[in-house]
């Protein structure tokens, strides 16, 4: 922001998300963040480079460590979810598996809710086991189901709420004092929500995960993800962890669209909300449907935990047809303007059904399997920016094929 806020108002969520961490003097003025396309950094001696290296000095030494775009994303980002620091990775998967594989040591354990993003499934079933790390899947919608499982072996205890594909909400308070209390790190992926509408670091989580690629962004045109928390452990994410090491970083490009994307975040998430809302309420009264998950229904098990953690829906609902898995595959393909796509977050509304892409990658991965809770008719629907109306028209339109 230009100067201290007026009567000491502290600015609001809108107002941070246009303006927070750039210092338009050191860059003449310019309205918006420059791209820094750079790979390095010149010193005009070399014990100047040596002081970068040791810490001394703070200045950027290598593109792959820092840049000065990425920083301004990583400031704003921090600020908006109440934290320390951030850290920008290349994908929500780079911030996963970074986060995951530079926390987590031979002999550990994580706790992890039993449905989860199906990469991030596939990162906690296969690759964590490899590297000595014990993995234990709990079904966290009741939170008391981690008292048997939790111990002072456990490092970490992983959720994302609302959970993807199934929209479920998870007690982010329950979750985390329980993880606090063995003095296990509470992880939050809230990619579903956004800091518009879910902080969880509030709520007692350790660490926020987002895939930027979805709602922060919320264009569909760059993956990216960050991890967000208390300085200490950014650090060491950055410094030590797997982003320097396998050079999991965020092209400047990519943080400049994110920053860009991120300045309408507010408002596209109450418009979000406000649709979905309306396309939970039409599917959960029609014939044709046999079950709808959206957390601020009244009648969802997570209306409760959704109405004290988060400030409002998003755009992410998943439910099925009577008619099952041929009944989906019908209303699919009745669709014209709900696209058929996986990813979520975009302006475009998109549709999948995990169970039906689970066939296909069965023939590459044998072992593939669809994550607790997610069975084959559910489809998961993320609902876009267009008018309410041309949406609905769409929905019932293809329910009537269904
Ligand atoms: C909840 C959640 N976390 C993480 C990811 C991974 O993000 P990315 O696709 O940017 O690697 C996704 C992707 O769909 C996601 O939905």
């Amino acid at each position: 922001m230009n100067g201290p806020p007026r009567r000491n108002r502290v600015p609001g969520f809108a107002t941070r998300a246009i303006h927070h961490g750039f210092d338009r003097t050191g860059a003449q003025g310019a309205l918006i963040p420059p791209i820094y396309m750079t790979s390095t950094y010149a010193f005009e001696t070399s014990a100047e480079s040596e002081a970068v290296a040791a810490g001394e000095l703070l200045r950027p030494l290598y593109g792959r460590e820092e840049n000065p775009t990425q920083s301004v994303l990583e400031t704003r980002l921090a600020n908006l979810e109440g934290a320390e620091a951030c850290v920008v990775f290349a994908s929500g998967m780079g911030a996963v598996g970074s986060l995951m594989l530079s926390l987590l040591s031979q002999g550990d354990e994580v706790v992890v809710h039993r449905t989860v993003y199906s990469n991030t499934l596939a990162l906690t079933e296969d690759a964590l086991p490899r590297f000595g790390i014990k993995v234990v899947p709990v079904d966290m919608s009741d939170p008391a189901n981690l008292d048997p499982v939790l111990s002072r072996r456990t490092r970490m205890v992983y959720f994302e709420t609302p959970v993807n594909p199934t929209a479920e909400v998870l007690d982010i308070a329950a979750i985390a004092a329980r993880a606090r209390a063995v003095g296990a790190l509470a992880v939050v992926d809230s990619t579903y929500a956004s800091p518009a509408l879910q902080r969880p670091l509030e709520h007692g989580a350790h660490l926020v995960l987002h895939a930027l690629t979805k709602y922060i962004n919320g264009h569909g045109d760059l993956l990216g993800g960050a991890v967000i928390g208390d300085l200490a452990t950014i650090e060491r994410l950055r410094r030590h962890g797997l982003r320097y090491i396998t050079g999991a970083t965020m092209s400047p490009m990519s943080a400049f669209l994110v920053l860009r994307g991120m300045k309408t975040l507010a408002l596209r998430m109450e418009r979000h909300g406000r649709t979905a809302q309306r396309i939970a309420e039409m599917l959960a009264g029609h014939e044709a449907v046999a079950r709808v998950r959206y957390p601020h229904l009244p009648s969802d098990p997570g209306y409760a935990a959704a109405r004290r953690q988060m400030a409002n829906g998003s755009g992410m609902l998943s439910f099925s047809l009577v008619s099952g898995s041929d009944g989906a595959d019908r209303f699919m393909d009745r669709l014209r303007l709900v696209l058929r796509a996986v990813s979520l977050g975009d302006a475009e509304s998109l549709i999948m059904r995990p169970g039906a892409l689970l066939r296909g990658a069965l023939r590459a991965d044998p072992a593939a399997h669809l994550a607790g809770g997610v069975d084959e008719p559910m489809m998961r629907l993320s609902v876009g920016l267009e008018d309410a109306d041309d949406l609905l028209d769409d929905l019932s339109q293809a329910l009537d094929a269904a």
